[in-house]
């Protein structure tokens, strides 16, 4: 008995030593426990102020640091510093985690490219942007498509302010905004009238976020220590949970993909990206294209490019209906601009300093992406010291922002065209609540805003009152 004892302590003193020694390699942080590292000694909601948890340890510890959730994450905190990662040393921090739950996105053990790594990566990366690029991205044709479905969202509002001025934006927001990606990436998009599908899918991807946000310790302490997934209950909230919200999500993508193969003409311009892509597998030029990886592509640029911008354009109609100065002036450039009637385009942004100063604020602002998504080093490497605060919503260097330009136009066009029409308020007698709400640690979100006379559904995050200026 005595023998084992003596064992188990020798063996118990031995893990905290090499634990230790260990926690010697990385930056200084706040001191860990081991098995633990940091995960329940940070006070606050590891959801909504992580980023806010960050930053009051990057003033105790400096701009480069580690905390240990339980696995070390080396946190840099400071816009010289991770120029100097993510760009001057960009192909040293190039991967991504390989863990839960970026790995419940992808059908395979590495795929796609959001979270992926390596050749994988790589090639989707260059053959999505390409395919991007061919379709207008960053050009006028991307714009024109733009156009045409802010045009379809403000038809529907107006319709809608004809019946009340009190306005839940959100649905028409995610539509104008999901219906630019639907019609890039499958050839189609959703009438107003008809669009309890796509409606059905946001909510099903929100689900997705709401696990997340509910297990998030179970799932940081699966991370290191991968048996807790096979155990029941914890395995469960570590890991199937998000399995399970997300199956739905890639399901009905699935079905998008293999709808739009059925025009696929091997002969013909590719009508949409999922065409585009068929023909670069037909040519066979690289193994990373494949059927799997077309899958896993589109996926990752439907989770990246509709709840981004759409919950940014979100953010934007709160913040302009709490400082209605803003409001104004923005409105004064678009009208100096494009009159009352002719719909903003980008021909005068030049012209509309205040304007596109007003979104990168919303955008510093509203924090989406308030912790970044991990980078893996791909090999040891460091970086240096300096400390300059800067706002890098779409991240910087290899990994940066795949469709930065696109959400830029979307903001842009969604925002002016908005303000053109409606000049957006709080319902009398109530202020904007501007504090965030959970998404899962990955983005900042808006709370609801209960009004009278709007339904209490919890995805009706946005209700405004909107009134007619013209
Ligand atoms: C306001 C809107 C958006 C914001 C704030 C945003 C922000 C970000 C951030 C912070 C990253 C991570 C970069 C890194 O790992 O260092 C990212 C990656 C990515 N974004 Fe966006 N994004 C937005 C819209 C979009 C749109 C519209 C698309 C596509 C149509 C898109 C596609 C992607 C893709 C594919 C990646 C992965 C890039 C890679 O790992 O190589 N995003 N985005």
């Amino acid at each position: 008995m005595i023998y084992l004892l003596v064992l188990a302590v020798a063996f118990i003193a031995y893990y905290v030593k090499s634990y230790y020694d260990d926690v010697k390699r990385y930056p200084k942080g706040p001191a860990p426990l081991p098995i633990v590292g940091n995960l329940f000694s940070f006070e606050g909601d590891m959801n909504t102020q992580f980023h806010e948890i960050i930053s009051g340890l990057s003033k105790k510890y400096g701009p480069v640091f580690t905390v240990y959730l339980p696995r070390p994450y080396v946190v840099i905190c400071d816009y010289h510093l991770m120029k100097e990662a993510l760009v001057t040393r960009g192909e040293d921090f190039a991967g991504r985690s390989g863990m839960i739950p970026d790995k419940t996105v992808f059908d395979a053990d590495n795929g796609g490219v959001v979270f992926s790594w390596g050749n994988i990566w790589r090639e989707n990366r260059r053959a999505s942007l390409h395919i991007l690029r061919n379709f207008g991205m960053n050009n006028s044709l991307m714009e024109e498509q733009v156009l045409i479905s802010i045009e379809d969202c403000l038809r529907h509002v107006d319709s809608l302010y004809a019946q009340s001025n009190e306005i839940d934006l959100r649905w028409p927001i995610q539509l104008y905004v999901g219906n630019v990606i639907n019609k890039t990436f499958f050839g189609y998009h959703y009438s107003y009238e008809k669009c309890d599908r796509y409606v059905e899918l946001v909510k099903k991807s929100n689900l997705m976020i709401d696990a997340i946000s509910e297990n998030i310790n179970w799932m940081m302490l699966a991370q290191q220590y991968p048996f807790l997934t096979k155990l029941p209950y914890i395995g469960y909230k570590a890991k199937k949970v998000y399995e399970d919200a997300f199956k739905p999500l890639i399901e009905h993508i699935a079905e998008d993909v293999s709808n739009s193969l059925k025009s696929y003409d091997s002969n013909g311009e590719p009508e949409c990206f999922v065409h585009a892509y068929q023909k670069l597998i037909d040519k066979g030029s690289t193994e990373e294209i494949n059927q799997k990886e077309m899958q896993n592509v589109v996926v990752d640029f439907f989770i990246a490019g509709t709840e981004t911008t759409s919950t940014t354009l979100r953010w934007a109609m709160l913040y302009m209906a709490k400082y209605q100065e803003v409001q104004d002036k923005v409105r004064k450039e678009i009208y100096d601009a494009y009159g009352t009637d002719k719909l903003p385009t980008t021909d005068h942004k030049s012209q509309m300093p205040y304007t596109v100063a007003t979104i990168h604020e919303i955008q510093r602002f509203c924090n989406l992406v308030n912790i970044n998504i991990i980078h893996r080093t791909t090999k040891d490497t460091q970086v240096g010291k300096k400390a300059v605060e800067q706002c890098i919503p779409f991240s910087l260097g290899k990994r940066a922002c795949a469709g930065e330009g696109l959400a830029r136009l979307e903001l842009f066009i969604g925002l002016t065209s908005i303000l053109q029409r409606y000049k957006i308020e709080p319902l009398p007698g109530k202020t904007v609540d501007i504090e965030p709400v959970g998404g899962g640690g990955a983005m900042l979100m808006p709370k609801q805003q209960k009004l009278k006379n709007v339904s209490q559904n919890i995805l009706q995050v946005f209700p405004m009152n909107l009134n007619f200026i013209n």
